[in-house]
């Protein structure tokens, strides 16, 4: 495409993750945008973007733990209780809010068993990624007990958290297991530690996964629905845009070219000093 062609465009932006809309490319990164690239680097997938404390239903079992978990601003907590009843959701708005790092144990495990095999795993090694979990400034350690205990699990676990411990890092622990029953399934140094880090909350609330899943995907394919309608909407005023252009003299036409490289440069500039304020609402609105 030469520059004229390229300059007289407006491209409709669509993030490949979660549909979201955008006036310029300069907010697709990856083919994803700002939010989901961040929300990436947060150790976060797609089903954490829309777990966020706005949209946390209140029930008489939540509310109390709701105002408490709204008021935190340090500590390590420990999230307890059955499935689907929020802990996840909970410790994921907690780690957006304070630019956090998730991770699921069985995951983290998962990671470091790979590190073993040498032939894929580069420069990680078993303790590039015990020190790299031991030193972030907050971290949420999502299902702890359901991992599969092994001699090396208990082990790395407990290095782990016992450095956080030592070094007064903040974590956030989530769990199907009471402390009681964590301290049968691990061990007591572990559940201990743990017990001494921060608070012990129990969350009581009813299963909440199956009608949150297809909120989720509804809001999703809206997204993409909405995408498609705004892009045929947005080649029509092109191609309008395209007629104007063919009817300019030469001089308009470089004119015009020289208008939208001008444009797209003050809107990167804007971008880039927003997101070094990280300003992501002021950035979604460009
Ligand atoms: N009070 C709530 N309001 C809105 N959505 C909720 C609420 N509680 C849970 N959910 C939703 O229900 C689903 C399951 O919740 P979540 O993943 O937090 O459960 P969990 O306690 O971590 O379960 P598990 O022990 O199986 O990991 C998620 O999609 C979450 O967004
Ligand atoms: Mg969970
Ligand atoms: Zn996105």
């Amino acid at each position: 495409m030469d520059l004229m062609t390229q300059n007289k465009l407006e491209y409709l932006c669509i993030c490949k993750s979660c549909g979201q809309i955008y006036r310029s490319e300069t907010n697709i990164v990856n083919n994803n945008c700002y939010q989901c690239n961040k929300y990436y680097n947060m150790g976060l997938s797609l089903v954490h973007r829309y777990m966020d404390f706005d949209n946390f239903t209140l029930s008489s079992e939540t509310e109390k733990i709701y105002n408490i978990l709204k008021k935190y601003d340090s500590g390590s907590l420990y999230l307890w209780g059955r499935c689907g009843s929020g802990k996840t959701h909970l410790a994921v708005s907690l780690i957006k809010k304070f630019n956090g790092y998730f991770k699921s144990v069985p995951e983290l495990l998962l990671d470091i068993r790979a590190s073993f095999n040498t032939e894929n795993s580069g420069n990680t090694t078993e303790k590039s990624i015990i020190d790299y979990y031991s030193k972030l400034d907050l971290l949420c350690l999502d299902d702890l007990g359901a991992e599969k205990v092994t001699d090396y699990s208990l082990q790395t676990l407990y290095l782990i958290i016992d450095r956080r411990m030592r070094e007064l890092k903040n974590t956030i622990f989530t769990s199907n297991l009471s402390l009681s029953e964590l301290s049968i399934k691990l061990n007591d140094r572990i559940s201990s530690r743990i017990a001494g880090m921060g608070r012990i909350i129990k969350l009581e609330s009813k299963d909440q996964r199956i009608h949150n899943r297809f909120l989720l995907e509804k809001r999703i394919q809206d997204n993409f629905e909405k995408s498609k309608i705004l892009r045929k909407k947005r080649l029509e005023e092109n191609k309008i845009k395209e007629l104007e252009i063919s009817g300019m003299s030469e001089k308009e036409k470089l004119e015009f070219a020289e208008q939208r490289k001008k444009d797209i440069q003050e809107l990167k500039t804007k971008i880039s000093n927003l997101a070094k304020e990280k300003d992501i609402n002021n950035i979604l609105k460009l």
